[in-house]
């Protein structure tokens, strides 16, 4: 019978964690657990934003800005620590459409180089964070974590690359790992290249939501504070050494029902709805099957959609000096780049 290890007086690393779920994450633990230390490791990409960690406490932060793919800066960062969670990717689908090297390099070999730095140093759990984009598109029914990864953008595929990459480690040396697949995440401080940030502040600046194709993609959404509450639990649970654990809100909706409920929110008009040229090998639809996870941890997601939804909006609208440099820095020349080629297919009354 295992014994559960308590997060008492330990110290985590999060790489990753100037970013849009790991600093999330970082707050949600620092802020109930007063005894914890988090080491952030974080490249600082265009998604990673040092001004994400402000109002955690300073004595319980160490910020490190280097890169996973360097064994030095993930040796210096691992120094002492008992939990590694791994939250540092390129995260996005269509950013690995025009340019996949980087996620190769960062979604598989940087989960190499900690593993092999973590194994090194005998740490207590690593959770190698997923995503339910590994098992591709599920288009019936639910997947559960015996499903077979069948990634269809070069974005999941580098991500189910480092989330087998991982499980090998505990499979050939008993290294303790957790494998993660989460559903799609929204919250505060995310960067506005995805869904629900881009049109939430489209929205407040009156400019067009870009619906792809027809806007019938379904997706589970999860507030990011479920996520956070899931993995904390994880890191503890005994016996989740070498498994694997879906993490999904409950909440299946598409494109256009998000898009309504923003505008409703917003009170703006359908007509900001454009429908543009799809993304190459748009997955229809994602559904995680999560009663393992409630199984083994008790966990149930809290925030509701409407709920989760109605105060993220409001975080946009009294956050703008957060996301209206990042819409002006980097995202600028992205968005021209992406959106400004696709041709426009109409209207909508959403
Ligand atoms: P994000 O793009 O907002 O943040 C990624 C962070 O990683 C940034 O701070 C960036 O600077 C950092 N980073 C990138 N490359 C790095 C490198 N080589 N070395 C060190 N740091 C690096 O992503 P997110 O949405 O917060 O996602 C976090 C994790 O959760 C990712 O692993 C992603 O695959 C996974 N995930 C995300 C979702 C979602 O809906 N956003 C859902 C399921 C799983
Ligand atoms: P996204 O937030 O990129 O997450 P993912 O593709 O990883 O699930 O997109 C969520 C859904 O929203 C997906 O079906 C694509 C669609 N989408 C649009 O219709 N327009 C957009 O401008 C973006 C960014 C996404």
């Amino acid at each position: 019978m295992a014994v559960a290890v308590g997060l008492h007086g330990a110290r985590l690393l999060v790489t990753g964690g100037a970013g849009f779920i790991g600093s999330n994450f970082v707050h949600w633990l620092t802020a109930r657990h007063s005894d914890c230390q988090v080491v952030v490791l974080d490249a600082l990409t265009y998604a990673g934003h040092r001004a994400n960690l402000a109002g955690v406490p300073e004595g319980q932060l160490t910020f490190i800005h280097g890169d996973i793919r360097d064994p030095d800066a993930v040796a210096r960062a691992m120094d002492g620590c008992d939990y590694v969670l791994n939250f540092a990717a390129e995260s996005h689908v269509d950013r690995s459409i025009e340019e996949p090297g980087a996620f190769i390099q960062t979604d598989v070999y940087g989960v190499f180089v900690l593993c092999e730095e973590a194994r090194r140093r005998r740490v207590r759990r690593f959770i190698q964070i997923s995503t339910d984009e590994v098992y591709g598109e599920v288009l019936q029914g639910a997947a559960s974590e015996a499903a077979p990864l069948m990634p269809r953008s070069p974005y999941a595929a580098s991500k189910a690359g480092g989330d087998r990459l991982a499980f090998a480690y505990w499979a050939t040396h008993g290294f303790p790992v957790v494998v993660t697949r989460c559903s799609n995440n929204y919250g505060p401080r995310q960067y506005p290249e995805k869904l629900i940030p881009l049109f939430v502040t489209n929205a407040l600046d009156d400019q067009p939501l870009p619906v792809y194709g027809t806007g019938l993609n379904r997706r589970d959404w999860i507030h990011v504070d479920d996520h956070c509450a899931a993995l904390e639990t994880l890191l503890t649970t005994p016996g989740a050494e070498g498994e694997t654990y879906n993490i999904g809100g409950g909440n299946e909706l598409d494109v256009l029902q998000i898009t309504r409920r923003i505008l409703e929110l917003l009170d703006k008009p359908a007509t900001r709805v454009q429908h543009v040229e799809d993304r190459p090998g748009h997955d229809r639809r994602y559904a995680l099957d999560c009663s393992k996870l409630r199984r083994a941890t008790g966990w149930t997601p809290r925030v509701s959609f409407d709920e989760g939804l109605r105060k993220t909006v409001e975080w946009y609208r009294r956050n703008e000096a957060w996301w209206r440099p990042v819409k002006e820095g980097e995202f600028r020349a992205y968005y021209e780049r992406m959106y400004g080629k696709r041709k426009v297919l109409g209207g909508t009354d959403a």
